[in-house]
Parts: structure tokens; sequence; C-alpha cells
């Protein structure tokens, strides 16, 4: 079921991200590295701006590689710490304990002056749904620790969460909302999969996706569906791809939902090729791709 961000939602959600900043020394903020701006809650800075933060830009096994680490820099001449990880891979547990450490580093130093032993250091995993919480906690818990339905509003106990490493971690992440003014933002997270399939037009989330790749990453296409030209327009491009795959109803006409479908399905599996849909300094101004079919 679709998560419904009423304002009621929002503001609790807000509240408790906001309350749990006394308890922690660090913010672990995780975005999508395909889509790094567009994947962040509007106000994460304003409710964690009282602690250091490290940007975890999750997921870039599926995104460009150029392109995440143009997003590197452009966040490290923000002043922001950034990282990326693939959360499901081996390292990333110890990528993310190391940039804790780091951010840590002087305070830590300033304790042991002061004769006091250094703690853990005390974190919290914030972001959107479906950005990879979850998953990271279990990693750098080492253990399966149970899914916190994506949803705001239900208060469990607290718990700590000892990770072999010197940082432990609060057991529920702060889940917040993605930013839906945008309507290209909603398009960009439909299409990574971020957002539920029934808040937007599946086939228009499709044809906004082929409009991006005949742009971005034509060749990607080409390879995938075995087409040695790409149709102008998207519908007819995803009539193409229909065709190829024998998505076909009576008459002899594509299953154009179908097609979208499994089109949808092969993007978001990254199954045509590593994509980032948007760079740093454009995604506000400037779409990548602008027509929506
Ligand atoms: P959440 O707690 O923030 O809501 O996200 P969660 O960890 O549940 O992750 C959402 C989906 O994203 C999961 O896939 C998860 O496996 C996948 N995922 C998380 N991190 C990465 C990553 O770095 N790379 C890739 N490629 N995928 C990642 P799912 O299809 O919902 O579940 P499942 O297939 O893992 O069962």
């Amino acid at each position: 079921n679709p998560i419904q961000w009423y304002p009621g939602h929002m503001a609790k959600a807000k509240r408790q991200v906001t309350e749990k900043m006394s308890m922690i020394d660090v913010v672990i903020e995780l975005t999508d590295a395909r889509l790094p701006e567009s994947a962040r809650n509007p106000m994460v800075d304003e409710m964690t701006r009282q602690r250091p933060k490290i940007l975890v830009l999750n997921k870039s096994d599926l995104a460009d590689q150029a392109k995440t680490q143009q997003w590197i820099h452009y966040y490290e001449s923000q002043g922001i710490a950034a990282i990326a990880v693939d959360s499901r891979g081996p390292q990333s547990a110890q990528k993310i304990v190391s940039a804790c450490q780091a951010i840590m580093k002087e305070k830590r130093e300033r304790q042991l002056k002061k004769g006091r032993r250094p703690q853990s250091i005390r974190a919290l995993i914030v972001g959107i749904p479906n950005v990879g919480k979850s998953t990271l906690i279990n990693m750098l818990a080492r253990k399966k620790v149970a899914k916190t339905g994506n949803r705001p509003g239900i208060t469990t106990a607290q718990q700590w969460i000892k990770t072999k490493s010197d940082v432990d971690l609060l057991d529920t992440p702060g889940i917040l909302w993605p930013k839906f003014e945008d309507p290209e933002v909603g398009y960009r997270l439909a299409l990574t999969g971020g957002i539920k399939d029934d808040i937007l037009d599946f086939q228009e989330v499709a044809l906004y996706g082929l409009s991006f790749f005949s742009q971005a990453y034509p060749d990607a296409l080409k390879d995938r569906y075995k087409l040695d030209e790409l149709a102008e327009e998207p519908f007819a491009l995803l009539e193409q791809i229909g065709e190829k795959r024998g998505c076909m109803q009576k008459g002899g006409f594509v299953d154009t939902e179908k097609a979208a479908e499994l089109f949808l399905r092969e993007v978001r599996g990254g199954q045509l090729c590593r994509l980032t849909l948007e760079a740093p300094g454009l995604h506000k101004q400037e779409p990548i791709a602008d027509t929506l079919g």
C-alpha cells in the first residue's frame, strides 16, 4: 500500500527525527546515487542541522560511475561529506564506519585531551522510503533487523544496535517524505522504483524514461532491444520495444501497457545500463529529459 504523506504524518516524521538529534552524534543521510537531489527530503538539512552529517549515495552499483564522482565532488565543494556505496555489497559497512570516524575525529581528540575515553559513535540513518535504510542497517549490524514498515508515526521503544565496529545505530531509521511538489522529481523517483506504481501512471513513467534514455543513453536502448534505429517519439519507441519483445494484443497491436511494464522492470533492475538521471547544478533549473510523451 502506498504511503500517504498527509500533512499530519509529515509533521510527525519531522518531529521524530528532530527529537532523535539529542541522542546521536552523527546523521547518516541516505540518498539514491541515480538521482541524489530528487531522492532527498526537502527539509532534512533543517531537521539535522545540529549534528554532523554524512551523505551516502546508495545504490551506486546502478548509477553512472563518472556522474557519481561528479556528485561527490559537488557535495564536497559544498562542505558536505559524501560517499558512494552499494549497501548490499561487502565494503559498504566499513566505508560508512570510516566516514563516521573521520567526521568524529576532532571531537574524539578533544575528549581524549580532557581525559575522557571516547564512546562509541551513535548514529541515526535517515532517508526517504526505499532508499536502502533497512539494507544498510542489516549490513552494519551484520544481522537481519526487522524492516520497519515505511510508515511514519509508528512509535516503538527505541533500541541501540551495537555493531562490531565502534558505531552504534538507532534501530529505527528516520523515514522522511520525498519531494513531490515538482512533477519532474516524481517521474524520476517513479522511474527508479522509488515511489509506488499507483501514484503515477505507469505508461507515462515509461514514456518519461524512454525520452530520457533516447537523449542520454541511446545505445543502451539499441543494444537491449536490438533496434537499429530509435523512433523519435517516445510512444513509437515503446511500440518498437513491445514489438521486439512480443508484447502483443489481439488484432496485431502492441500492448503498450505490457511493454511499459517490461521496460520499467528492466530499467529498475539495471538491465539496460547504469544510469544517473540528474547532474550537479542542473537538477533544479534544467531537467535532462523534458518530454513526457
Ligand atoms: P528502506 O528501508 O529505505 O525502505 O529500503 P530497503 O533497505 O528496504 O531497500 C529497498 C530496495 O532497494 C530493496 O529491494 C533493496 O534490496 C534495494 N537496495 C538497497 N540498497 C541497494 C543497493 O545499494 N543497490 C541495489 N542495487 N539495491 C539496493 P527490494 O526489491 O525492495 O527487495 P529485495 O529484492 O532486496 O528483497
